[in-house]
């Protein structure tokens, strides 16, 4: 707050331990000096005008007042594969995790953004720790050859963090005749999980954080009809495509030992949201881009499943709290019907696309 005579005023913690500060100063000269003392944890809500500055505080600089970056005295640098890593939570947690020293493969689709990334990670001194994949993971053959790069070039995964996905007011087929949603925010998540696992089982505390929306009940889900031709509505496919990645998660934990497995509900947040909306639904995106809260307050929980993940095989958090993973809508007979419903999808496509290795 400039010009604001009074004393700090602090709000509560969250579950998380993250606090609203309201700081008085001066300058915005002055806010960005004491501000950047704060190091890369602080994240200043506005003026936007010194959050965009700090946001591109090149690391150099945040380093002289942060905390020491990975890779000094003996810690541990990570390499952490995120789809959808060019917007939203997904490049919230890039940059974050560049920031602070670790190794980063974005997969998404538009080269544009990709460049953009790459540009911003150079600019911050991260530029040699930044990797962009440009792949439509919409598509199982694209899906399968991002797996295939990442699994060429990176000899240990420790996370794959999965977030693209993108919304259709109306229902849309991909060029292989799948519905997008299924395809995007369901099969690429079963393919590049399962395409990485071997990468992911040379790291030595492995996750897979599959951000989506888990918990919902499991008759969202239209056992004959999972690509929705009958009465689709985008809202409804996001809704039965969250409890796709629930059973997903279900299945992966029982074949991975090993691997764990988050599944987090980030709760409404400001971000792309990329998609094709109606006009009904782009006035309802357009109020969560002004009211909800910013990218960067989805990441904690993230970051934390990814430094200390889980003992147990299978996780799921909405925003940040824990939720029950052994009650009927995390069933393992739905998940195993759904396992071999995909197979046969899979199946049903060109002989060479996506079959489970
Ligand atoms: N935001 C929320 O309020 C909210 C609430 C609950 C759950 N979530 C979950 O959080 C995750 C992240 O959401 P977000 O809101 O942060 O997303 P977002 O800002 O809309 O970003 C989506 C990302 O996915 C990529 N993407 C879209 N289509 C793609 C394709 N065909 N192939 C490859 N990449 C593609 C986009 O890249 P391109 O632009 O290059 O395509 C972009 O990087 C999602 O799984 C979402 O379901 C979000």
């Amino acid at each position: 707050m400039l010009g604001h005579p009074g004393r700090p005023v602090a709000g509560e913690p969250d579950a998380e331990g993250r606090q609203i500060l309201v700081l008085p100063f001066d300058s915005l000269d002055a806010a960005r000096r004491r501000l950047l003392a704060f190091g890369p944890d602080a994240e200043v809500l506005a003026p936007a005008s010194l959050r965009h500055d700090l946001l591109a505080a090149p690391w150099g600089v945040v380093a002289r007042y942060g905390p020491p970056p990975r890779g000094h005295a003996g810690e541990r640098v990570r390499t952490v594969v995120i789809t959808g890593g060019t917007d939203g939570i997904g490049r919230a947690l890039a940059d974050t995790l560049l920031r602070r020293g670790d190794r980063v493969v974005a997969i998404a689709r538009d080269p544009r953004k990709g460049r953009a990334w790459l540009e911003r990670a150079a600019a911050t001194g991260a530029g040699d720790r930044a990797r962009f994949v440009a792949a439509d993971l919409s598509l199982v053959t694209e899906a399968n050859r991002a797996g295939t790069a990442v699994m060429a070039e990176a000899g240990a995964v420790d996370a794959l963090v999965l977030c693209a996905r993108r919304y259709r007011s109306a229902r849309t087929e991909t060029a292989e005749g799948v519905e997008e949603n299924f395809a995007l925010f369901y099969l690429s998540r079963y393919l590049l999980g399962h395409g990485l696992a071997p990468a992911l089982a040379r790291a030595p505390d492995p996750v897979v954080v599959n951000v989506a929306g888990p918990g919902a009940p499991l008759d969202v889900v239209r056992w004959r009809d999972l690509e929705l031709r009958r009465d689709y509505h985008g809202g409804a496919a996001l809704g039965q495509g969250g409890k796709l990645n629930d059973l997903l998660g279900v299945a992966f934990a029982q074949r991975y030992a090993g691997i764990a497995y988050v599944l987090v509900h980030p709760g409404v947040t400001a971000t792309g949201f990329c998609g094709t909306y109606d006009a009904e639904t782009l006035a309802h995106v357009e109020t969560m881009r002004r009211t909800a809260k910013p990218a960067a307050a989805a990441v904690p929980p993230i970051l934390a499943a990814i430094d200390a993940p889980p003992a147990e095989p299978l996780t799921a958090l909405v925003e940040g709290r824990r939720i029950a993973v052994d009650g009927p809508d995390f069933d393992p007979g739905a998940a195993a019907r759904l396992w071999a419903l995909t197979k046969d999808r899979l199946g049903s496509l060109a002989p060479h696309e996506g079959r489970p290795r």
